[in-house]
């Protein structure tokens, strides 16, 4: 059989409020514009992020009624550091409430002001945490992952020209670790390959540089591995997961994503040392070791998700609704970052919406009309997320890149859902000359994208 169904049947269902444009139009002008101030019943199709999103399986559900709650060493945490152990393999195992905070423990016990962290592109949380220890983040992909046409099987490799030259430069003490990222969510899902992740192994050992991985989207990078890369095509996800993981000396973790659960993440590392004083510092901030913030029924939620997120049929689904969705878009001529990542379509917002300059924010004009014409919510990465003020001419300057990403929640919506999605996009792209440009009306001083008000250009 060549067609390829959701491998799942659902057991329990959530109603969707099935909303009129003239009702958006009443939701959106009330949110001033900006998604995140939509209310969830105002939504038909919600594709802001991946992250916590997703539908549990009747396992999992089975799995969160025998969490133990126990506060130190329970049985959930022994299920939990079973799995992390079997697929990650490595020694120091710390659950933490999510992603970002195993971020803020790992940099703030390794980084001091005038450090640097290179990263194939680090998320804006991975780059925050760094940066508020006052070292500095660098982004270093390869050329073909700034651009958004450009089909290349691993778009998410990390320039390892790039990494020597910042060795040289800053001399490996002040490069406490080096952090690669997969795939690569803000260079639009893009995987990692193999052999990258080997290279760039090879360069940190020769300089003493530990190497972790971001490990969000590990099992789907596992999947576009054995589809794309020679000679791994005949393994199973995980063993080319715990291929990936024993090149390197650690990892962070959200569990929101590829761990299949609501809330959760982990931080693991091989060094004894650094786990010493990560256990310190959790018992200050998240909790004790054995539950990181989490109770004990997220645990095992996490546990059982992480084996789920690996199902081979699982992965394969995943991955070909997206090329599904960006076939369609690409035949009807709708710029989008090709080829599609795992967890997302980016819509190239600049090259749909020539007419609206960078700065009116055509990502945002985007976003907004596909919420008016069918109630799907998305995300702008683009100026409204990324515009920076020039420090000495007060200028501000366009992002990179103009994208809108509809991000698909595991598990939760089928094929009709996203043919209702597609059909959205289309209709836009139809009228597309009829959209016009935002100015901002109201913003916070950082992270802007959250708070920000917008209206209309005349
Ligand atoms: N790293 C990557 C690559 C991520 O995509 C995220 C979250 C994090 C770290 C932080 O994890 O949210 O559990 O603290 N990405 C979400 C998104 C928010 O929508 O892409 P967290």
């Amino acid at each position: 059989m060549k067609t390829i169904i959701e491998p799942f049947k659902i057991k329990s269902v959530e109603p969707i409020q099935v909303t009129t444009r003239d009702e958006r139009v009443g939701f959106l002008k009330r949110a001033k514009y900006n998604m995140f101030n939509l209310h969830s019943e105002e939504i038909v199709m919600d594709l802001l992020t991946d992250s916590g999103t997703s539908a549990m399986s009747s396992l999992q559900w089975g799995g969160i009624m025998v969490g133990d709650e126990a506060y130190a060493g329970s049985q959930s945490f022994q299920r939990f550091h079973e799995t992390v152990s079997d697929i990650f393999g490595f020694k120091h195992i710390f659950p933490t409430h999510q992603g970002r905070a195993s971020e803020r423990i790992l940099f703030s016990l390794t980084c001091k002001k005038g450090d640097h962290i290179p990263n194939n592109t680090h998320f804006d949380t991975t780059r925050a945490n760094i940066e508020f220890t006052g070292a500095t983040a660098v982004d270093m992909v390869i050329p073909e992952g700034l651009k958004p046409s450009k089909i290349h099987p691993f778009k998410g490799n990390m320039d390892t020209g790039a990494l020597e030259k910042l060795i040289d430069e800053v001399g490996p003490d002040n490069i406490p670790l080096c952090m690669i990222t997969i795939t690569n969510n803000s260079g639009g899902g893009q995987p990692v390959s193999l052999q990258n992740i080997r290279d760039v192994k090879a360069i940190c050992s020769r300089h003493g540089i530990p190497l972790y991985i971001d490990a969000c989207r590990f099992a789907e990078n596992a999947y576009f591995i054995k589809e794309r890369e020679e000679g791994e095509g005949d393994k199973s996800p995980i063993d080319i997961a715990r291929e990936i993981f024993s090149l390197a000396d650690g990892c962070t973790m959200s569990a929101k994503k590829d761990g299949m659960a609501n809330i959760g993440g982990f931080l693991c590392t091989n060094n004894d040392e650094l786990a010493d004083r990560v256990r310190n510092l959790e018992i200050l901030t998240e909790g004790f070791p054995t539950y990181g913030g989490l109770a004990g029924r997220d645990l095992d939620a996490i546990a059982i998700g992480l084996r789920e997120a690996l199902d081979e049929n699982y992965l394969k689904y995943r991955l070909a609704t997206a090329r599904y969705m960006g076939d369609r878009l690409v035949e009807a001529g709708v710029p989008i970052i090709q080829p599609p990542g795992g967890h997302a379509i980016y819509i190239d917002a600049k090259g749909m919406l020539p007419h609206i300059p960078p700065l009116q924010y055509p990502g945002q004009s985007l976003s907004c009309e596909l919420y008016l014409e069918g109630g799907i919510r998305c995300c702008e990465i683009g100026s409204v997320m990324f515009a920076h003020t020039d420090k000495e001419t007060g200028e501000e300057i366009p992002a990179q890149m103009e994208l809108v990403r509809l991000a698909f929640p595991r598990r939760v919506y089928t094929q009709s859902h996203f043919e209702y999605a597609i059909e959205a996009i289309l209709n836009v792209n139809a009228e597309k000359e009829k959209l016009r440009g935002m100015r901002i009306t109201r913003q916070a001083p950082q992270l802007r994208h959250f708070t920000a008000e917008f209206e209309y250009m005349d």
